[in-house]
């Protein structure tokens, strides 16, 4: 028999797979599907959309479900609903990364909730920065943010640092431009047709005219010129550069990677600044492992962030929720 509390936890699990729906994810690729079940929602990699050139073991796919997870735990803190989360459940279908349960009882609060006000507001900002130093108590928030989700954030301060990440983005670049099946893969996933419910809308990226000398290159996201924003990014190694990371570098941390990356992102929404991820200089295995023996770190950089003031940008696409979601209740 369906009880009253089981309408709730479906209701509940349904509105926690919309606000997972709101994630970054790589190129847009939205590798997601939710089956909701009795008292449960699964989190599911949709593999076809995995990109196979410049994400061939998934891990940023990973990290993109592990972002999509931080926005269900959101939703269900701000519900005031105690969920146990199985990360990579036992005897489940190998694609499920994540089930999260409804328990019974007393809610605990769950300061997450308070980020569930910030998930539409949160997007990737591809817009020339405003020269303003982000203050340190702020680093200091984002620093603990991911130190929740198990996220290991590196403030990027020395010049050392700064110009080996300008050198090393570079070069990741330029070895990617060279790659024909890269280009195709981006060409793939970047389209100016506003129909399209996936990947990156032209209107989002800045226009590439050819003379953008950043220090730190944003992604060329191959769109002829076609960008919706203005091209003159100055993205610079005088900004805030931030770079996350974990301890481990297999499917479990990456998906706390994933988690650790949205609480940040959510963070810097919540303080006003907008953001950037950049991660072309982890995608190249040969710079990748350049860049953690240059600044002496042992563990797993997955994502740099720029973070700075700037007016929004236009919005990304998401498909729809019945393209996404299986119910089974
Ligand atoms: C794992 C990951 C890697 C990403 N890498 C880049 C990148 O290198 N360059 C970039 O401009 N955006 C990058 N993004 C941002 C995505 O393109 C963005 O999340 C997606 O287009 C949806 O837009 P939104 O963040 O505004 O919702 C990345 C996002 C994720 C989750």
């Amino acid at each position: 028999m369906t009880t009253a509390v089981d309408v709730r936890a479906a209701a509940a699990l349904r509105r926690a797979a919309v606000r997972a729906t709101l994630a970054p994810s790589v190129h847009n690729t939205q590798p997601w599907r939710f089956d909701l079940h009795a008292g449960a929602l699964d989190l599911v990699a949709d593999r076809s959309r995995q990109l196979t050139v410049l994400d061939p073991a998934g891990r940023q796919l990973t990290i993109s479900l592990g972002c999509a997870l931080f926005n269900a735990r959101v939703s269900l803190a701000a519900a005031n609903i105690t969920a146990r989360i199985e990360r990579f459940p036992a005897g489940a279908d190998g694609d499920v990364v994540a089930r999260l349960h409804v328990e019974d009882g007393a809610a605990v609060r769950d300061v997450i909730g308070g980020y569930d006000q910030f998930l539409e507001e949160r997007q990737t900002n591809r817009r020339r920065f405003v020269d303003e130093r982000v203050p340190i108590d702020v680093v200091a928030a984002l620093v603990d943010a991911a130190a929740a989700e198990e996220g290991i954030l590196y403030p990027v301060r020395s010049e050392y640092d700064r110009l080996t990440l300008a050198r090393l983005s570079q070069e990741a670049y330029r070895i990617q431009m060279l790659d024909a099946a890269y280009r195709a893969e981006l060409r793939a996933w970047t389209s100016a047709d506003s129909q399209r419910l996936d990947g990156v809308g032209a209107e989002t990226v800045p226009q590439v005219s050819g003379e953008a000398r950043d220090e730190i290159p944003m992604r060329d996201f191959d769109t002829s010129g076609a960008g919706g924003l203005p091209g003159d990014t100055r993205s610079s190694t005088k900004q805030c550069l931030l770079l996350l990371g974990t301890s481990g570098d297999a499917a479990a941390g990456w998906l706390r990677g994933g988690e650790a990356l949205e609480r940040v992102l959510l963070e810097i929404t919540r303080h006003g600044f907008a953001v950037s991820p950049l991660t072309q200089v982890v995608e190249v295995p040969s710079v990748r492992a350049a860049l953690r023996a240059d600044l002496g770190i042992d563990w797993w950089p997955h994502v740099l962030l720029r973070v700075g003031r700037a007016p929004l940008a236009p919005a990304s696409r998401r498909r729809r929720l019945v393209d996404v979601l299986n119910e089974s209740v």
